[in-house]
C-alpha cells in the first residue's frame, strides 16, 4: 500500500482545508487520514502524535503491512452515509465513512484512534519487531493516547462528516464564486471594447484607421503577441493587409496569409484556431515566426468581408472564450465595415452627380472648363499647406469644386461674350456667388461649403463682392478659395488674352497679398509652388484645351 500524499483522492477540497481537519482530530488524540476507493492512502496527518507516526502510519504506508490490516476497512465501508467502525490494526480503531459523489465512490474518510484494547501482546510485539520499534517504547507513547471505544470514535466521526460537508459546501460556493468572477470580469472586458468599438463605428471614418483601433484594443484584453486584419470589400479603399504588435513576417507573407485566410474562411465561415502552427499542414510555414494563431471572418450576410487574425497568446493557448470574444468583435466591425461601404457608395454617387454638375456649369463656358475641379484641387493643397485638420480639408475641396456652381443662373451670352463686359453684364456676372449659395442652401449635407462659395470674390480690402467685408471677416473658406480661383483665372486661356506663365501669376498673388489675399495664405500659396500647381492642374489644363479646340473648330464649321 503506497502513500502519495500529493495526490489526494477525488475530493473536491484544497489541501490546507484537508490540513485544517487533520489539526482539529489532532487535538482530539485522533489520525485524520484519507483513502482512495482501493484502499491506498491519498492523505494523513503529518503532524499526528508519535504513536500514529512512528506505528499506525508507517504500516499504512508499507504494503507488506497495510495490505494485510488497513485493506480489512474496505469491505466495512457502506455507501449509505453510515460511521462504520472496525479495529484493522491491533491496538488501534478505526472509524470510516465513504465520500460518494452521483452514486461514485469516490474516497474513505477515516479517524484512527488508539483502542482501550491496545495491549503489547503478540501481534503488537511481532509489528513492533517488523518496523524496528521497541515494544517497551511504543506501549510508553500509547498510554499517553486517549483510548477510544466505538461509540467515542464514532461520534467524532460524525462530526468530521458534518465539518466535511460543510467544508465542501463551503468549497463548491469559492469556486462558483471565483468562476463568477472570472466570467464577469472577461463579460466586461468583452463589453468594454465591443462599447469602445461601436462608439468608433462612425462611417466616415476610414476604415483602416477603425480596423488598427481595434487590433490595439483587443491585443490589449487578450494579450496577443500580434494582431491584425485584412478587407476585401469592393469598395473600400483599403486594401492591403496590416499586422500590428511585435510578431513580424517577412515581407509579402503577410499578403499571403491574407490569401489564405479569406479563401479558408469562404468556405469555413467560422473561427480558425491552430495552437500549434508546426503541426498545421496548411500554416506550418508560418511556424518560424509565431506558434498559435486565431482567425475570424468579418461577415455580412453570409458574404466573408475580411478577416481579423491574432498571433501567440501571452499567458496560454487560444482557447473558445479568446474565439467567442473574436466572433463577437468581428461581428461589430462588419456591421461598420457593411455601413462604411454603403457610405462609400452613396459618397461615390454623390460626387458623380457634383462633378457632373460642376461639369455642365463649366461646359457652358469652353474657356473655362476644368476650372472648378483645378480651383478644389489648388484650394484643397492651400488649406493642407496652411495646417487646416483633414476634416475642412476636403469641405474646402467640396467648396472648391462648387464654388461657381451659381453660374448656372448667368445666361451664356454673358459667360462667353469675348470682350469686355458692359456694367450690366458685369453686375449679372457678379450674382453668380449668391445664386450658388442659393442652390446649395436646400442640400443640409453641403451647407458648410457655402461660405466658400459665398464670399470667394470678397478682397482682404474689403473691396471684393457680394459683401465687401474686409480681412479676417471674410470666412476662411472664401479667402482660401479666392486665391485658387484668382490664380486659375489667370493661368488659363481667354477669349481676350492667352494664360500667364505660372511665374507671373506668382508674382501676382505676391502683389496682391494684403490687397486683394489674405496675406498668410497668400503666402502659403507661394510655398506649394510652381510644380506641385503644374502637377495638380496639368491634366485639367490638356483636357480644357482639347475642349477649346473643339469648340472652335465647330464655330469654324458653322
Ligand atoms: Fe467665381
Ligand atoms: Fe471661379
Amino acid at each position: 500500500m503506497k502513500t502519495d500524499p500529493t495526490t489526494p483522492a477525488d475530493l473536491a477540497l484544497p489541501p490546507h482545508a484537508l490540513e485544517a481537519l487533520a489539526a482539529r482530530f489532532r487535538g482530539s488524540g485522533l489520525c485524520f487520514a484519507v483513502l482512495r476507493p482501493d484502499g491506498t492512502v491519498a492523505f494523513f496527518d503529518h503532524q499526528a502524535a508519535t504513536f500514529f507516526q512512528r506505528f499506525a502510519i508507517p504500516v499504512l504506508s508499507y504494503s507488506e503491512c497495510g495490505a494485510q490490516f488497513f485493506g480489512s476497512a474496505l469491505p466495512i465501508v457502506s455507501l449509505d452515509g453510515q460511521v462504520n467502525v472496525c479495529q484493522p490494526l491491533p491496538g488501534t480503531i478505526m472509524a470510516a465513512f465513504a465520500y460518494v459523489e452521483r452514486k461514485q465512490l469516490h474516497a474513505i474518510i477515516t479517524l484512527i484512534g488508539r483502542s482501550e484494547s491496545f495491549r503489547l501482546d503478540d501481534n503488537t510485539i511481532h509489528l513492533c519487531q517488523q518496523l524496528g520499534l521497541d515494544g517497551e517504547w511504543l506501549n510508553h507513547e500509547a498510554s499517553k493516547m486517549p483510548a477510544f471505544d466505538s461509540s467515542g470514535i464514532q461520534h467524532e466521526a460524525r462530526q468530521l462528516s458534518n465539518m466535511l460537508r460543510d467544508q465542501l459546501k463551503l468549497n463548491g460556493l469559492e469556486q462558483e464564486v471565483e468562476s463568477l468572477s472570472g466570467q464577469l470580469a472577461n463579460t466586461y472586458e468583452e463589453l468594454s471594447l465591443i462599447y469602445r468599438l461601436s462608439s468608433g463605428m462612425k462611417v466616415n471614418r476610414s476604415a483602416g484607421e477603425f480596423f488598427k483601433q481595434a487590433c490595439l484594443d483587443v491585443m490589449d484584453v487578450i494579450d496577443v503577441r500580434g494582431m491584425g486584419f485584412v478587407l476585401r470589400a469592393e469598395s473600400l479603399e483599403h486594401r492591403d493587409p496590416v499586422l500590428y504588435g511585435t510578431t513580424s513576417l517577412p515581407p509579402g507573407a503577410v499578403h499571403r496569409l491574407a490569401d489564405q485566410l479569406i479563401g479558408h474562411l469562404k468556405v469555413r465561415k467560422s473561427a480558425v484556431v491552430v495552437n500549434d502552427l508546426k503541426r498545421d499542414p496548411a500554416y506550418q510555414w508560418l511556424a518560424a515566426h509565431a506558434q498559435g494563431m486565431l482567425a475570424v471572418p468579418l461577415q455580412r450576410d453570409e458574404q466573408v468581408l475580411g478577416a481579423l487574425f491574432a498571433f501567440d497568446k501571452a499567458a496560454s493557448d487560444f482557447d473558445s472564450v479568446d474565439s467567442k470574444l473574436l466572433t463577437s468583435i468581428a461581428n461589430e466591425s462588419a456591421i461598420y465595415l457593411q455601413n462604411a461601404m454603403l457610405f462609400e457608395d452613396v459618397r461615390g454617387l454623390m460626387m458623380g452627380l457634383l462633378h457632373s454638375l460642376v461639369s455642365a456649369v463649366d461646359a457652358k463656358d469652353a474657356y473655362t472648363c476644368g476650372h472648378s475641379e483645378r480651383v478644389a484641387l489648388m484650394a484643397r493643397e492651400l488649406a493642407q499647406i496652411a495646417g487646416l485638420p483633414m476634416a475642412t480639408v476636403e469641405r474646402v475641396y467640396m467648396a472648391g469644386l462648387l464654388h461657381d456652381v451659381g453660374k448656372i443662373g448667368v445666361p451664356e451670352a454673358v459667360l462667353q461674350k469675348p470682350g469686355k463686359l458692359t456694367t450690366e453684364e458685369f453686375d449679372l456676372m457678379k450674382q453668380h456667388p449668391e445664386i450658388g449659395a442659393r442652390i446649395l442652401r436646400d442640400v443640409r449635407q453641403l451647407e458648410d461649403v457655402i461660405p466658400g462659395v459665398l464670399y470667394h470674390h470678397e478682397r482682404w480690402d474689403g473691396r471684393g463682392y457680394p459683401s465687401k467685408l474686409p480681412g479676417e471677416s471674410i470666412p476662411l473658406m472664401g479667402r482660401i478659395i479666392c486665391l485658387a480661383d484668382c490664380f486659375d483665372a489667370m493661368t488659363s486661356n481667354r477669349t481676350y488674352r492667352r494664360a500667364l506663365p505660372f511665374e507671373v501669376a506668382m508674382m501676382e498673388i505676391k502683389n496682391g497679398s494684403g490687397t486683394q489675399f489674405d496675406p498668410t495664405l497668400a503666402d502659403a500659396f507661394i510655398r506649394i509652388g510652381e510644380k506641385r500647381l503644374r502637377e495638380l492642374t496639368s491634366g485639367h489644363h490638356e483636357q480644357a484645351s482639347r475642349l477649346i479646340e473643339l469648340h472652335n473648330t465647330t464655330l469654324r464649321v458653322a
